[in-house]
């Protein structure tokens, strides 16, 4: 089956399998393997990658359901030579240890901190109304669908706060 999208602002055309996941299909059709597959069940968030803006696990979703759509993956942020100001705060605060769940931490924080500019609510906001205070426990509810095995969890929120900060100047 045909399907075509844009990746990382790249127009891509893929002849799949109905049953290959984006994640599958980003990383053995397309060779981009920044994207993990840590759990295959939609547990972990390692896959994680914006479709249209929004957060989505790849490995949940088939690549054939995503005609049309702009996909930005962990390669499309910033480059080795010029990170994004997310992935300079996760290498100033340590929030990583062996690495495999940074780049779905990253592609999750970045959508998470386009969520809350937009006002959306979480379990822990106080008011469903209004641009939520970026706390920790703000943070880390907003997170909490992504998991580091070697529990970088406070030098994670850290970076996303201050890169929160940074934006916000
Ligand atoms: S690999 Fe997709 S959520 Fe774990
Ligand atoms: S840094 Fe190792 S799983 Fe997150």
């Amino acid at each position: 089956m045909k399907v075509s999208f844009h990746v990382n602002g790249e127009a891509r055309a893929l002849d799949l399998d109905p049953r290959v996941t984006l994640l599958d299909a980003l990383r053995d059709h397309l060779q981009l393997t920044g994207s993990k597959k840590g759990c295959d069940h939609g547990q972990c968030g390692a896959c994680t990658v914006l479709v249209d803006g929004r957060r989505v696990n790849s490995c949940l979703s088939l690549a054939v359901m995503h005609e049309g759509c702009e996909i930005t993956t962990i390669e499309g942020l910033g480059t080795p030579d010029n990170l994004n100001p997310l992935q300079q705060e996760f290498v100033s605060c340590d929030g990583y240890q062996c690495g495999y769940c940074t780049p779905g931490q990253i592609m999750s924080a970045t959508g998470m901190l386009a969520e809350a500019a937009e006002g959306a609510p979480s379990h822990v906001s106080d008011s469903l109304t209004g641009k939520a205070e970026l706390s920790d426990a703000e943070i880390a509810e907003r997170m909490s669908g992504n998991l580091c095995r070697c529990s970088a969890y406070p030098f994670i929120r850290e970076a996303i706060s201050r890169a929160a900060e940074a934006e916000e100047k």
